[in-house]
């Protein structure tokens, strides 16, 4: 009860108004009913086992009982505004926390550096116990209640949640649920032949049933961990393992598995946690002579996984990795009315992106960004240019076949690419996971390499290197221009180049994705003032972008969104339109000079960078140049 009541000061004699503390058990209860039928429906669908539900339920209480009284508020607020998230004002950042500052407590130190790049929201990547050369970058968990020791203590986190939501900064962490490590205390009791932790895994004592696994099922790493199934010779079994053999996959077939998982979310979220990413949850549910993707159970326990966050901490939201087609992607929302995640991924226009990159022609972005324009508004969608993963080349074939370009010999084409081969390109970086097979293979570099960065520093060349600085920001100014929230990766506000130092790291060296997660180069980001350094270049141009976004109303998840004809193959348009203002993009994806043919007869508009008045008629641009233009 949010009630004002009156109390006696016997000190002044006066009476006084105070809030009274909210009534935690009648918001909890009201919470609790507002979601009780369906979740019970849907547990009992899947698991069949009232009183494991009753364990749940349970157990939502207690951890509602001990998340602090500053989350509940926080709780209450979002929940009385539960747009919060979908405002002009949010921008993301990820990181490895080591990477960025040795540990918990250097993070919190650099604090001021995060806000001085207006972000707001910071990915902190896995930071959980695991087996040093058997982590997979962190996503081989071994303790979910444990923090890896390097980097601090459960008690640091909740010191460095505390002191982000005072600056109003929000914090995602990966809740990695589809496996756990070889090394976790489960996986463990599982080896040595404990039943009851046998059954939270996929044991197999031949290779009869993961044969026929294997015959549905894809692979996610075909040359750095191929097959779906590990062989375990002191247990003489087989176990499922989809990502690397030291990654054993989860069965939540089980009800223990689902709900001590819902249990360990539950703690992780109540140490200060704001966006939960559920890690590659496409692939929680398993069954027999399917991909073992995106099965109908995947989305119970989402849905389920939203009921429980909302009866226990209502202000966190769920973001889900969904790094597949668009069809795929979107029934992660679910309905407006049962909703699943609060925000996924926008892959295939990341992917996308880069495909335009490689061609200079905007067809198939325009496209896909049409696609996105006509979801629902409610749907907030995480932009970037690229993150820790590397990029694969999940394009729309179909589409590209009308365009003469055939899926294998294009994929061939955009490594090649951006190897830095082919088709007058200035990107540098190195391929992952190319499968001799089907000719598959995905991309790693950072973005300021991808756009020519390194390579005009190595060829030492200033005007090559001026503009490969205009193609990277003009390749944020694009992302911003996006609906939903924009993240960068750490280091690309100040146009960190690829790091090849992981090679002599035998626990790196055979996957390249650490290539783009290298050290963040402080002393580069101490020249982030300074516009004349490549650093200062391109933090300064994204300070300006990162300002006008956050100051514009049309920049809002929930603005109408269009894309405009220009005319030219190589230049976007983007349109934004919310409340009376109206915003035009103009993107030159092109080494030329070029004119976007638009012609928008609404009267003058404001160049946004410099404030100069102009009509929004044959706007010629600079090669890899934008305009920002707003209806005055
Ligand atoms: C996700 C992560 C990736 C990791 C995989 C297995 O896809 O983004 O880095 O390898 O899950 O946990």
């Amino acid at each position: 009860m949010r009630n004002v009541v009156k109390t006696d000061n016997t000190k002044t004699d006066k009476v006084i108004t105070k809030k009274a503390a909210p009534d935690y058990e009648e918001i909890y209860q009201g919470r609790f009913d507002k979601h009780y039928d369906e979740l019970k429906w849907l547990y009992m669908e899947l698991y069949d086992n009232s009183s494991m539900f009753e364990e749940l339920c349970d157990r939502l209480k207690l951890f509602y009982d001990q998340r602090g009284d500053a989350l509940k508020r926080q709780d209450d607020a979002r929940e009385a505004q539960p747009d919060w998230y979908k405002q002009n004002d949010m921008l993301g950042m990820m990181f490895y926390i080591d990477n960025f500052a040795g540990n918990m407590k250097g993070v919190e130190q650099h604090l001021d550096y995060i806000e001085k790049c207006n972000v707001n929201y910071i990915h902190l990547m896995p930071f959980l116990d695991t087996t040093e050369g058997k982590s997979d970058g962190g996503y081989a968990v071994s303790d979910f209640r444990k923090v890896q020791e390097k980097l601090g203590t459960m008690e640091d986190l909740e010191k460095l949640t505390a002191a982000c939501h005072k600056k109003g900064i929000n914090v995602c962490m990966d809740f990695v649920m589809n496996h756990t490590s070889e090394d976790h205390q489960w996986a463990k009791r599982a080896r040595a032949g404990e039943k009851e932790y046998m059954d939270r895994y996929f044991f197999y004592d031949s290779f009869d049933i993961p044969s026929i696994y294997e015959q549905t099922v894809p692979q996610v790493f075909p040359t750095t961990a191929p097959g779906n199934f590990t062989w375990l010779p002191d247990a003489g079994r087989f176990v499922m393992t989809t990502f690397y053999p030291y990654q054993w996959d989860l069965n939540y077939r089980n009800p223990r598995v689902f709900n001590e998982m819902m249990y360990n979310f539950l703690y992780l979220a109540n140490r200060g946690i704001d966006i939960i990413r559920i890690d590659a949850v496409p692939y929680i549910w398993k069954e027999l002579r399917t991909s073992c993707r995106n099965l109908p159970q995947v989305h119970t326990i989402v849905r389920l996984m939203r009921m429980i966050g909302e009866i226990v901490c209502p202000g966190i939201l769920l973001l889900g990795e969904v790094v597949m087609e668009p069809e795929k992607v979107v029934p992660y929302f679910g309905t407006v009315e049962k909703p699943e995640c609060h925000m996924l991924y926008n892959v295939t226009t990341m992917a996308t992106t880069w495909h335009t990159v490689a061609t200079r022609d905007v067809r198939l972005l325009k496209k896909q960004l049409d696609i996105v324009s006509g979801l629902p508004k409610e749907y907030v969608f995480l932009n970037y240019l690229r993150c820790h993963d590397d990029i694969g080349w999940g394009l729309d074939y179909g589409t590209l076949w009308q365009y003469g370009m055939g899926e294998r010999p294009h994929k061939e084409y955009l490594n090649n690419y951006f190897q830095g081969y082919a088709g007058n390109s200035n990107s540098r970086g190195e391929l992952y996971n190319s499968d001799p097979v089907t000719g598959d293979a995905r991309f790693c570099a950072t973005t300021a390499s991808m756009c020519g960065i390194e390579k005009a520093e190595t060829e030492e060349d200033p005007e090559a290197l001026q503009r490969a600085i205009r193609f990277d920001v003009m390749l944020h100014a694009y992302m911003f221009m996006q609906s939903g929230i924009p993240v960068l990766y750490s280091g690309d506000e100040i146009g960190q180049t690829n790091d090849y130092s992981y090679k002599d790291d035998p626990n790196k060296a055979a996957d390249s994705r650490y290539i783009h997660r290298g050290k963040m180069d402080w002393k580069a980001a101490a020249a982030a003032d300074d516009p004349s350094t490549v650093a200062g270049g391109v933090f300064q141009s994204l300070d300006q972008l990162e300002k006008i976004r956050k100051s514009e109303k049309a920049f809002v998840s929930y603005a109408a969104t269009w894309t405009i004809e220009t005319w030219d193959q190589s230049v976007l348009g983007i349109g934004r339109y919310y409340q009376g203002e109206k915003i035009i993009g103009l993107f030159n994806f092109s080494e030329h000079d070029k004119t976007a043919w638009i012609n928008e007869t609404d009267g003058l508009y404001e160049d946004m960078l410099t404030g100069k008045k102009r009509e929004a008629r044959g706007v010629d641009i600079p090669a890899y140049s934008f305009y920002y233009l707003k209806k005055v």
